[in-house]
This record gives C-alpha cells, structure tokens and sequence, in this order.
C-alpha cells in the first residue's frame, strides 16, 4: 500500500512558520451533540451555540484532509482519520499530497474547490470579528492554508494547473474506509495546449481573494461593523497574490475552453457549463486586490460581452455570477476609483439594481410587492415550508445554494437602496437559517453533531467505519465515527429527510456545501445573535417521513418492473435477490456521486 497509516489522535505539533495564527490551548475540539439542547447563558461574551456551530463548520474541513495529517499548526484534530495519498502527482513527478478530499468520497477536484475557497476567503475578509471573538481564527486560518498550500503545489509553472487527482470511476465503486484508498490515483493537468479557462479562473478568483483575507489593508475597507479576521500574513497574501494574476494572465491570453472539453479524461464528476462567470469574477476581485482599473474593466467587459446581467439561478460552483453583482456592488460603493480609473464613472446605482433584481425575485417575488415570501415563480420557489429551491440545481441538494444565498444576503444587506430592503434581506436570511438549523418540518438541524436531531448516516466512506457497497444503509448499523459539522445534501423539496446513508441527494456532505457556512456563523457571533433555532428543539423529536424519497440518488422504479422491495432497491440484500449485472447497477445508484451523470464518459487515459 502506498497509503501511510498515521494512528489518530492528536500528534505532536509541527512549529508554527512566520503568520500562522496560533492555535489556544487546549486544541478547540467539538463539544458532544447532546451540548445542543443548552439555551446559552445571556452572558456578553460570544454565542456558545453559534460558536459551536462555527467550530464545527470549521472542523468539518479537518476530516476531509488528505496528505501528511501530522502537518499544521494545530496536528490532526480528527483522531479517526490518518496520513493518505503521499504519491499523489507521481505520474507527473509532482507532489500533489494534501488538499482535501471532495465530499464523502476521496478524489480531488480544483474547480469547486476554487468556489470553496472563495467563499470562506470573502467570510474571513469580512466577518472576522466573529471569527476572532470565538477563538475560531486559528482553525480557519489552518483551512485556509490547507487549501491554498495545495492549490499552489496544483500550479507549478504559470499556464500548469491540475484539476483533478484521483479516478472517477475508481473512487465512485469505493466504499471504505481511508487506508485502502485505490490506487491509481492519476492526476489531471490543464496547460496552453488544453485549455481550462473556468478552472484557471476560478483558482485565480480564490487565490485573489484569499490575498486580501490574509492582507486586509488590500481591500482596505469595512461595511457597517465587519472586518477581516486576524489572519494578517502580508508575505503569504504575497504569494497568493502571484498565483492569481499568473492564472488569470495566462486564461486572459490563451484560447477560451473549459477544462471537461479540454481534458475528457477526468470523467463526469465536475462538468462545467461556462467560462465568462469565472473570467469576470477573476478579474473583478484582482481589481479588489490590487486596485488595477484594467482588471476592472476586464471585469466589465466580460459582463457585458456575454451578457451576464438578469442571471437568476445559484450561487455554487457552476454559477458564479451572484457573487459578481455583490463584488460590483461592494467595489462601487467602498471603490469608486476602479470603476472611474477604467472610464466608467460611478455606478453604484446601477449595480445596487442588478443585485438587488436578484435577491428581490427570490426575496420578494419580481413582481414589485415587498414583504418576505418567496413567489412560486422565482427561481424555484421554496419547498412547503419555505427554504428556497433553486429549480433544478436543488434536486441534488438543498443547502448548499440556500447557505450561499444566505451568506450574499448578510454581505449585501448594508449595501441596499433603502433600510426596508436591508430589513427584508436579513429577516429572509433567518427565515433560511432557521430552517437550516431546525425550524422546518422534520424538526431536524442540518449539520451533523450539533444536536440530538441532527443527521447521523452522513454518506461519508471515511466517517461510516463500512465496506459492504451491497448494504451502504444500514452497515454498519450506527456510524462509526460523528463527522462533526458536515452539512449533508439536505431534505427535499417535499420538506422530506431520510436519514440514509445511500442516498447521497439527502446525506452526502461536500466541500462547496459547507464553505459559506463559517461567514454565516460568524456574522451571528460578531452581531451577538441569540442561539440558533435548534437549542429550543427536544431530543429525538425529529420526524422520520413514510414512503421512499424517490430523488436522484434512489429513484422509484415503476412498480410493474420492481421485483425488489424498496429498501432493496436502494441497495439491501442485493446479491440474494438479482444476477451480478443487476448487482452492478444498483451499486451504481448507491454511489453514484451528485451531478456524475452529467458529461463525458471517461475514456481511459494511460499514464
Ligand atoms: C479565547 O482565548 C483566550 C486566550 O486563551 C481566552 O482568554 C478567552 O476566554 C477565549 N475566549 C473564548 C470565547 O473561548
Ligand atoms: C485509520 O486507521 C485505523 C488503524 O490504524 C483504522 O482503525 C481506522 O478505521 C482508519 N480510519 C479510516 C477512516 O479508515
Ligand atoms: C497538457 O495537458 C494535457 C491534458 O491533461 C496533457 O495530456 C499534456 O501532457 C500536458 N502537456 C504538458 C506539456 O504537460
Ligand atoms: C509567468 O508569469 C509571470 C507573471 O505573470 C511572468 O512574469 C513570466 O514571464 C511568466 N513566465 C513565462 C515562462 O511565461
Ligand atoms: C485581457 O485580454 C484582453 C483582450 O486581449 C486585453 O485587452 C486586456 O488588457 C487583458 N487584461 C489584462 C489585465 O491584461
Ligand atoms: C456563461 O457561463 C455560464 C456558467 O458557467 C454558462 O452556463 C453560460 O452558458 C455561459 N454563457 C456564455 C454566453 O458563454
Ligand atoms: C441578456 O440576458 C437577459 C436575461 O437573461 C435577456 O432577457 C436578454 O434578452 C439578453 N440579451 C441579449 C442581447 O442576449
Ligand atoms: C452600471 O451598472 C449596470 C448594472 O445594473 C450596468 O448595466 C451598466 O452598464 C453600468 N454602467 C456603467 C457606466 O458602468
Ligand atoms: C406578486 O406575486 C405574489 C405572490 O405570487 C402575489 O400574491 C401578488 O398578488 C403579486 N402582485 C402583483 C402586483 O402581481
Ligand atoms: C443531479 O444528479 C443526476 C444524477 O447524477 C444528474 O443526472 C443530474 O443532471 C443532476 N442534476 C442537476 C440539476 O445537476
Ligand atoms: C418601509 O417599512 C415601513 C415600516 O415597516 C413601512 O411603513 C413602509 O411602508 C415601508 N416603505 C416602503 C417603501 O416599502
Ligand atoms: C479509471 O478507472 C477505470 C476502471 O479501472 C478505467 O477503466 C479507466 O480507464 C480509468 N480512467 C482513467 C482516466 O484513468
């Protein structure tokens, strides 16, 4: 095996290098889910619950480590994981250890990854008080420096950058735990030759953004109360700076092509549609970053070149566009000087329409009525009671873009063109983390280990201790190991959750779902909110619905043709009932991953 076994537990330290953020003492660890049901003293130090809540956001991204888990300011905090995939990027003679594995699985995916780093690089920019105040700086600085340490390992000459590290199809027939990891795990490079215009950019855009996290004088300006965490680290902001104008030269100047048209081989698992969003939002937070009016007017361009205005759909990894007109909106009212250093005046006006024509057919319906609910039009409508549904992104998972709908409306707010505006943002934002975290229908908090009610069946190989693809539900019985903090997929659009393991729609936790909660949790320290909704919620009062989901992950077969019974058909008892090409299939629908059926079938690639 080249897989290295480190036992858990909590390592010696590594000595902390020049900017790291030093870890207090005692190592935060989360507290057990039972702390959940604790109403917070009304004391004036920070939230206890949203502390929690942040603290375990933040550990979530410690269990999805890859590489030398010994390394860091603060060791392993996770004592069930251990050291993996040392040789990633030896079929280049590149070290590609480290990073972080996508979501319940192990491969290595840059494009969302880049969405995931924004969003926690923009929640570090400004609302670091809650973050400072927690005590929590120290973690999000070590995730922070886990992802961009291996974002710069995945561009090592200026047009190099790899997207992925591991197989698709090896890692979907996968199920166990973190010392058997298949191999080969080959690596995926985009260069001048194949172009990756959506994944050059959107590294670049994380990169841009994460030199003003870790360099607040960069942006050099605060909304309302809100700041940068104290992450100062001017040499590392440096170099992450670099990385991003090298990528975004080198996509402004070569040949427009996503990554999947340029290199099929890295399979279906990330097929993105489109480049411009990127493109723009690259180059709008370079000018952020460096005050440089021509990124500027790249920016601008760009937007108005593939008419970018009136996009209506999520903010997640496939569509970046929300955070643009929220980054224009910022930049003309904190800025000014880029927009009229590259020619074109002062507009915050015009960009305060364009966002707010966005958050205003989801927050108010487009019809001009105010108040809060949702029209059914508008992009999706919300489920019965009432998280919003983005139509069909959210049919593979719900939270994610409602977590970063949530974290644009906290930015924006101060932003508005009138307080009534900034009062209907933030009162819808809580509408939608009240629902999130235990005010809706299955009386459920959606983050693992926050409370008695949370989800346990998160579909996590590492965090499930089985490996028996035949039965992902129910073996073994009870999870091994509380992967604390892991935001799965969601309920559905029904309002309905089933607590099952196989279906990855409703349980599987991902990097990108998770990356705007921390902004969220920390906005609600540094405001001194009251405790998150759940605390006023009884153990094991959450609801467990009747019937089959029927969504993606486990559709319903039409009765006529269903030889199995339903639990079957998601995966129980397989091999006593249908021949090994059944088997097959249905392991198929176990794992398959979200959005995997979209794209290219992989052809193989030698290495
Ligand atoms: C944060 O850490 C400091 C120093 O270790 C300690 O004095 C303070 O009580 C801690 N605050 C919280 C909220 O944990
Ligand atoms: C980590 O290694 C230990 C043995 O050293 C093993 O028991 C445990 O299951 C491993 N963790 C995972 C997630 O596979
Ligand atoms: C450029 O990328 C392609 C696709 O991944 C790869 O096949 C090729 O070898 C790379 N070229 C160089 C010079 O690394
Ligand atoms: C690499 O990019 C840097 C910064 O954009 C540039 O100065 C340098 O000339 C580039 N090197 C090559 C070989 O293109
Ligand atoms: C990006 O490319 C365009 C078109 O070639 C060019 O006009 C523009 O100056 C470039 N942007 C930067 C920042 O170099
Ligand atoms: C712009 O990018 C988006 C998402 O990446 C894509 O869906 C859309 O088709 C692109 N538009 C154009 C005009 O290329
Ligand atoms: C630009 O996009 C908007 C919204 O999707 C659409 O209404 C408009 O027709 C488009 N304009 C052009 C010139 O394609
Ligand atoms: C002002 O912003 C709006 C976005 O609503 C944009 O359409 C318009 O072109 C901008 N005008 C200038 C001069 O930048
Ligand atoms: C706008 O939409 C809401 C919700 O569908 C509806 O109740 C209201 O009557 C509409 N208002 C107008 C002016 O059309
Ligand atoms: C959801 O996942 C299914 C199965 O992988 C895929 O076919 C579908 O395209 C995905 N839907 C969206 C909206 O991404
Ligand atoms: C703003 O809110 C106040 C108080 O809720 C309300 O009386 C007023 O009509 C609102 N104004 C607008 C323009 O909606
Ligand atoms: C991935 O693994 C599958 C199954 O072993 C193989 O058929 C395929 O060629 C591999 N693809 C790549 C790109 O290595």
């Amino acid at each position: 095996m080249l897989a290295l076994a480190v036992v858990g537990a909590l390592v010696a330290l590594a000595p902390l290098t020049a900017g790291q953020v030093k870890p207090p003492m005692p190592v935060w660890m989360p507290p057990p889910a039972s702390a959940g049901l604790i109403a917070s003293a009304s004391t004036s130090g920070p939230n206890k619950q949203w502390t929690t809540a942040l603290g375990n956001s933040l550990y979530f991204y410690d269990a999805q480590r890859s590489g030398n888990l010994s390394l860091g300011a603060y060791g392993n905090r996770v004592p069930w994981r251990n050291t993996t995939n040392l040789r990633d990027g030896s079929d280049w003679g590149v070290d590609l250890s480290g990073g972080f594995h996508d979501a319940g699985d192990y491969i290595k995916c840059t494009y969302p990854f880049g969405f995931t780093m924004y969003a926690l690089s923009w929640g570090a920019l400004s609302f670091g008080p809650g973050f400072d105040a927690s005590n929590q700086t120290a973690y999000l600085d070590g995730t922070l420096r886990w992802g961009f340490d291996w974002l710069i390992k995945a561009h090592p000459t200026n047009d190099t950058l790899f997207v992925q590290v591991g197989n698709t199809t090896l890692d979907n027939d996968y199920w166990g735990g973190d010392l058997n990891i298949p191999l080969p795990r080959p690596s995926f490079p985009v260069n001048v030759t194949h172009p990756g215009t959506d994944v050059w950019t959107s590294t670049a855009a994380a990169f841009a953004m994460g030199a003003m996290a870790y360099d607040g004088g960069l942006w050099n300006t605060s909304q309302g109360a809100l700041a940068p965490a104290s992450l100062a680290d001017t040499g590392y902001s440096a170099t992450l700076l670099a990385h991003a104008k090298t990528l975004y030269h080198v996509a402004n100047s070569t040949t427009k092509a996503t990554f999947s048209e340029s290199v099929p081989e890295v399979g279906d698992a990330y097929v993105s549609t489109g480049w411009n969003d990127t493109l723009a939002v690259a180059a709008l937070t370079l000018a952020a970053a460096t005050n440089d009016s021509a990124y500027y007017a790249d920016a601008y361009n760009t937007y108005v070149k593939y008419n970018m205005t009136a996009y209506r759909g999520a903010w997640c990894w496939e569509g970046r566009t929300p955070a643009l007109y929220v980054l224009f909106a910022e930049i003309a009212s904190a800025r000014p000087t880029l927009a009229a250093g590259a020619g074109l005046g002062t507009n915050l006006t015009g960009w305060q329409a364009e966002a707010e024509a966005y958050f205003d057919y989801i927050v108010a319906g487009n019809n001009g009525t105010g108040g809060l609910t949702p029209v059914q039009l508008a992009p999706g409508g919300t489920t019965p009671a009432g998280l919003v549904y983005y139509s069909p992104y959210s049919d593979n998972n719900t939270l994610q873009p409602v977590i970063a709908l949530v974290h644009l409306l906290l930015r924006y707010a101060p932003l508005a063109s009138s307080a009534n505006k900034t009062a209907d943002y933030l009162a819808f934002a809580d509408t939608q983390i009240d629902y999130m975290l235990g005010k809706n229908p299955m009386k459920r908090p959606y983050m693992v280990g926050l409370h008695p009610n949370s989800p346990v069946n998160p579909q996590s190989a590492p965090a499930a201790g089985g490996d028996n693809v035949t039965d992902v539900r129910n073996d073994p019985p009870t999870e091994a190991h509380v992967i604390y903090g892991a935001i799965p997929g969601g309920p559905l659009r029904s309002d309905n959750f089933w607590d099952w393991r196989d279906d990855w729609v409703q349980t599987e936790p991902a990097l990108d779902y998770s990356s705007s909660f921390p902004a969220i949790a920390a906005y609600k320290i540094a405001t001194g909110a009251g405790d998150p909704y759940y605390v006023q919620l009884a153990a094991g009062t959450f609801v467990t619905p009747t019937g089959l989901p029927c969504d993606n992950a486990l559709p319903c077969v039409p009765a006529s043709k269903k030889k199995l019974s339903g639990g079957a058909i998601a995966g129980i008892a397989v091999g006593s009932v249908v021949g090994a090409a059944l088997l097959g299939a249905v392991v198929w629908l176990v794992l398959r991953r979200r959005s995997s059926a979209r794209g290219h079938v992989s052809p193989a690639k030698t290495q």
